[in-house]
């Protein structure tokens, strides 16, 4: 395998980076918002340099070959053989849970959403005037699980919808096909659309795990499925704002195209010249980066586990941890955190305050210099 550089730094801090300019006058390691500080694939950077080179930035449409890429990707790695109509471009997933939450029931209607989880997942339903509905997941003591009871006590005549983070953003989660087919029996029930944001499923740490997109664990599951996905998190391109949907059943499409009209915009042009190149050229730098994050879980969750009043559970996907520091401030511990130099997320954002998530996407040596002021935080 080639070689490739994770360990040095890249200068981020003074670039218009929403993750380093939060700090920018600050000593604080930023280890918050979901990028990471690694540059992308060179085969991404290449195909970014020739398309500048051209020179012109008119409108774009999706690069011969684009769909094809996606359409090979999704059979080689998930099985999962789709027709490139189902594809819906879209310049981010958060727009996509948006149109999701738009172009699904009415006004009134009820949306599912199971907390801790990404904060557009609780605040997409109320921007359509949707009821969101929080179900709590449950720490089962070794792991975050969902709870298929309150899942089902929670559904009312008037829930259309349930917005599924797979794998979860923020616990870690890669869900197994049992634990897909009861929640997808559960919508059958109550017939209830299931948005599946899939957008870390290439990022699985345990090597016995296996993403399943929710669209394919069981025959049903297609037809009541618009399923998320991007290149985004994969190969570090969040800020290049290329995803797409795949959506098989022809009136949920239509419906979610309807409810995109005048909007939401193209995917800009170097978006989509990123997207190819990534999913066409980029799977080598994808290897080594999951090596690479791999050890840095393993730091992660030995430092945390050895330190007082941090509880995290085992990572098996994305490179966040989700850590319980209740103990350490029941409502702010960001906050707490933030004054030994570490800047993480705050978990009420999230629907759970008390915890925090922490970014491992970068260098080691950041890293270790990050749990190191944690260490001393929750020492001193
Ligand atoms: C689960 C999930 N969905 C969506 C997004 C953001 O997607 P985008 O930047 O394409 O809007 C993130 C980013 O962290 C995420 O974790």
């Amino acid at each position: 395998m080639k070689n490739f550089d994770f360990d040095t730094p890249v200068k981020r801090h003074n670039t218009a980076s929403l993750k380093w300019d939060r700090y920018r006058d600050r000593d604080i390691i930023p280890l918050w918002v979901a990028d990471m500080d690694f540059k992308s694939p060179p085969a991404v950077i290449d195909a970014l340099h020739q398309r500048v080179e051209q020179g012109v930035f008119g409108y774009g449409v999706t690069p011969d070959g684009l769909a094809e890429v996606v359409c090979a990707m999704l059979a080689n790695r998930y099985d999962w053989h789709i027709q490139p109509e189902w594809l819906v471009w879209l310049p981010g997933l958060v727009s996509g849970l948006n149109v999701a939450c738009r172009s699904v029931g009415e006004r009134g209607d009820g949306v599912l959403s199971l907390v801790p989880i990404y904060p557009p997942f609780l605040t997409a339903p109320q921007n359509f005037n949707r009821q969101l509905i929080r179900v709590p997941m449950l720490d089962s003591g070794s792991g975050w699980v969902m709870d298929f009871g309150m899942l089902e006590k929670s559904i009312s005549r008037e829930t259309r919808l349930l917005l599924l983070c797979s794998p979860h953003n923020p616990v870690g989660r890669v869900y197994r096909r049992e634990e897909l087919v009861e929640l997808v029996s559960i919508c059958e029930r109550h017939n209830i659309i299931i948005c599946s944001d899939e957008i870390h499923c290439d990022l699985i740490l345990d090597v016995e795990k296996k993403h399943i997109p929710t669209s394919v664990v069981c025959p049903e599951a297609s037809a009541r499925t618009i399923t998320l996905m991007a290149p985004s998190k994969t190969f570090n391109i969040p800020g290049l704002g290329c995803s797409f949907a795949i959506i098989s059943d022809a009136g949920l499409r239509n419906n979610f195209y309807q409810a995109m009209t005048g909007i939401v915009p193209e995917v800009n042009i170097l978006g989509l010249a990123a997207t190819l190149a990534a999913y066409r050229d980029g799977w080598e730098w994808h290897a080594a980066l999951l090596d690479y994050l791999r050890e840095n879980r393993r730091l992660v969750e030995q430092q945390i586990g050895s330190m007082d009043g941090l509880v995290m559970r085992h990572v098996e996907a994305t490179y966040l941890a989700w850590i319980d520091a209740r103990s350490i401030d029941a409502t702010s511990p960001a906050r707490y955190l933030e004054k030994a130099g570490v800047g993480l997320s705050e978990g009420s954002e999230f629907g759970s305050p008390g915890f925090v998530r922490l970014n491992f996407g970068c260098p080691r040596s950041l890293l270790m210099q990050a749990l190191e002021r944690m260490k001393q935080a929750v020492s001193g």
